[in-house]
């Protein structure tokens, strides 16, 4: 059933298996927040607002129209400014005289099954209405004619309960809506901490955790992407949680341009939560009639700490975010042609690195950067998506033709949003990128963005793209994004529409990403934004996989890997086997190690086979048929954290699948370390009454010893040590 309403107390209580959560109609017109947390089994608390300390405020100006009511001691569901709460609001409008006051008042709500598209944007879905259903609130502001929409979706089975809100001008003049938060609330007994997913080129996804004082403590982007900076996800923690223990209230954000997620903490403790598009330079005008919806937030609650939260986001994103032929299929082992050839191949080396990569096993060869215009180094070509003839002089499609006849799939790397200032298309159509008049035109990487804000623009990538897809064999296309964006100017909007640009830039690209994946539903396809720029739930409703990061140094790459699993499923995380010497840090690592480090996430290769040793090779080749024995495990098992790579030391992982019938682990010593004589692990999620076959060896372990006693690891010194297991039940 997923809400409720009672009529008699005026509670919505939301609730799904383990979550509960309540809205209390506040003299039948202020939606009020009034629990989230763990799932309660009474919707008549209303005296729970009533605070000691608050408790005369409330209960002596209780109506709105009383001049003495006060805002301040109100826990809002979405807040607004300029009458007497004095935190931050959850939208900002200005009314046709700039006026900047609202008061959203609700006038109607209802329960729908299921869950509504969000027009434009890119949303979670049911399969089949009985999955969730909709509470709608819907406010109006009556001197302004502002109306809003409050919707939450409740996903009972899947712990999950989706917000955003929908806001239209209902007067009969212009609005300007200048900050529209996706959800908002206030909790009364606020979490102590925040923990959070930032970064920079190479070192993404890296776990931080801040205590929340007096004020405001956020996490954001104003890079145009969500950035390898911030990713678009924060939890809210008590002081004392674990990754086995503690309430973790979380929230991602189904978006990938500006964003902010922040806690405000109030005089009183009481923490105002908010996630949604940044309201820096954000304005949007309404006319009359017209419509504006925010991106949707995802909340997670947790009383298992942060694993709790990890096993609820993981199956929750791969069954209601990810779409489309691959969202239940497992991924090729591919080989990507970067960090092999760079910009210097031609069809004959590709060709041949093709024939080596289907001697080890690889399922699909990845033409990277390189192939088009006349693109040698980055300097060029960027929107002249036509072969380069010298290096292809079969052109894209009889290099297809050539891999797919070896039995390898063929995929090809696309940065489609971006021109180069030396490319035909820049030539032809200069003010097609975004730029300011009379500024320069900042370049990042030798580039600039185009404008997606602009039909003629997406049609023109839709166009190219379609026209490679229907004339090649082309099974996987890698999508990168390698600039942020500066100077956001259209030359396509008039001046009072200039702060709408950076969102539409980002509709459009969602536009664009629709068509495409509609019409190629058997391409498989990965994002990609210089790494993990842009990994968020919004770029995964199309894409099916994530290049995580361009640090393919092992020891790195446990705790990018690490800190990206809080959030997103393995199988969306790709991660591929590199040379050693590793091309970024230098850093050498063993075949094993590498493979190792790869193994419970989406496993690819890139480098030049073609320098390996017959014994190399032959690693690479038993590599890869142990993965594509587990690979089914992996990719659909659930992933546990056993040890941090962020808390002194080894990282250890776990995959249970097939209901625990199989439990793989993963221990990681990147440092050898004088104690290491005694290093042992406990495997906390067993039957522990089960016995377990250690697969490849006659060894039989008790659940109730390898969960309590653990397991040793082996011995041996130096750096960068590693082991696995495979225990099944019997
Ligand atoms: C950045 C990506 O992250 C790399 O994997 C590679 O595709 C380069 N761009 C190519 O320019």
């Amino acid at each position: 059933m997923g809400i409720t309403f009672n009529r008699d107390s005026g509670i919505y209580h939301l609730f799904t298996n383990n979550t509960s959560y309540q809205i209390l109609l506040y003299e039948n017109v202020y939606p009020l927040h009034l629990y989230w947390g763990h799932r309660v089994y009474d919707d008549n608390c209303a005296w729970q607002l009533e605070a000691p300390y608050r408790r005369a405020h409330i209960l002596l100006h209780a109506h709105p129209d009383d001049p003495g009511f006060s805002r301040e001691y109100l826990p809002f569901e979405y807040p607004c400014y300029g009458t007497s709460d004095f935190r931050s609001p959850a939208y900002d409008i200005s009314d046709w005289r700039g006026h900047g006051v609202s008061d959203a008042r609700l006038i109607s709500w209802q329960i729908l099954s299921g869950k509504p598209e969000l027009e434009g944007l890119p949303s979670s879905y049911c399969g089949d209405v009985d999955e969730a259903q909709t509470l709608i609130l819907t406010l109006r502001d009556s001197v302004s004619g502002l109306e809003i929409q409050l919707v939450y979706s409740v996903f009972e089975n899947s712990d999950v309960i989706t917000r955003h809100a929908r806001f239209t001008n209902g007067g009969e003049h212009d609005l300007r809506l200048n900050g529209a938060a996706s959800m908002s609330l206030d909790m009364k007994h606020g979490p102590e901490q925040m923990i959070q997913l930032c970064g920079t080129a190479l070192r993404e996804t890296h776990v931080e955790k801040r205590a929340l004082g007096t004020g405001i403590t956020a996490i954001e982007s104003l890079r145009g992407i969500s950035s390898h900076q911030a990713n678009p996800f924060a939890a809210f923690a008590r002081r004392d949680v674990t990754e086995t223990c503690g309430e973790v209230f979380a929230i991602s954000l189904v978006y990938s341009g500006n964003f902010r997620i922040q806690a405000e903490r109030d005089m009183y403790g009481s923490t105002r939560v908010q996630a949604g598009i940044h309201p820096h330079q954000f304005s949007w005008k309404l006319e009359p009639g017209g419509v504006f919806t925010t991106p949707e937030a995802l909340l997670v609650y947790s009383g298992e700490g942060l694993g709790g939260m990890s096993r609820r986001f993981h199956p929750f994103l791969r069954t209601h975010i990810s779409r489309g032929e691959y969202r239940d299929q497992v991924r090729p082992v591919l080989l990507n042609t970067w960090e092999a050839f760079y910009f210097s191949f031609c069809h004959d080396s590709v060709l041949e690195l093709a024939r080596a990569a289907r001697q080890v096993g690889i399922e699909l060869l990845v033409l990277d950067d390189g192939w088009f215009g006349h693109r040698d180094d980055d300097r060029s070509s960027l929107g002249d998506w036509y072969p380069d003839a010298k290096k292809l002089p079969r052109g894209l499609e009889g290099l297809c033709r050539d891999v797919n006849a070896l039995g390898l799939k063929m995929g090809l790397w696309v940065e489609p949003e971006m021109v180069s200032p030396d490319s035909e298309l820049y030539r032809a159509h200069p003010d097609w990128c975004l730029h300011v008049p009379d500024r320069k035109r900042s370049q990042w990487r030798n580039q600039l963005v185009l404008d997606l804000g602009r039909e003629e623009v997406r049609q023109y990538i839709i166009d190219a793209l379609s026209k490679i897809l229907d004339r090649c064999e082309l099974s996987y296309i890698k999508w990168d994004c390698n600039r942020r964006i500066t100077e956001a100017g259209s030359a396509a909007l008039p001046p009072d529409r200039q702060g709408e640009v950076m969102h539409r830039y980002v509709l459009g690209l969602y536009r664009v990403m629709k068509t495409l994946t509609e019409r190629f539903p058997h391409v498989l396809f990965e994002n990609c934004a210089s790494g993990g720029a842009r990994f968020d739930p919004g770029m995964m409703c199309y894409f099916s996989q994530n290049w995580a990061s361009d640090n393919t140094d092992a020891v790195s790459r446990l705790s990018i890997q690490h800190g990206a699993s809080l959030v997103y499923p393995p199988i969306w995380i790709t991660f591929h086997i590199s040379a050693s010497p590793n091309h970024q840090l230098e850093r050498p690592s063993s075949l094993q190690f590498r493979e190792h480090v790869c193994q419970p996430f989406n496993l690819g290769y890139e480098l030049n086979l073609l320098n390996m040793s017959p014994e190399e090779l032959e690693q690479i080749k038993a590599q890869i048929q142990r993965y594509k024995q587990l690979r089914n495990l992996i990719q659909f098992g659930d992933f546990y954290r056993l040890s941090s790579p962020f808390e002194g030391g080894d990282t250890a992982w776990m995959i249970s699948a097939q209901e625990g019938r199989h439990i793989l682990v993963w221990y990681y010593k990147p440092y050898a370390r004088p104690e290491e004589a005694y290093l042992g692990i406990r495997i906390p999620y067993l039957d522990e009454h089960a016995r377990y076959r250690q697969v490849g060896t006659d060894r039989i372990y008790h659940g109730s010893i390898l969960m309590h006693m653990g397991l040793t690891i082996d011995w041996k010194n130096g750096d960068q040590f590693s082991q696995f297991w495979h225990f099944e039940k019997i």
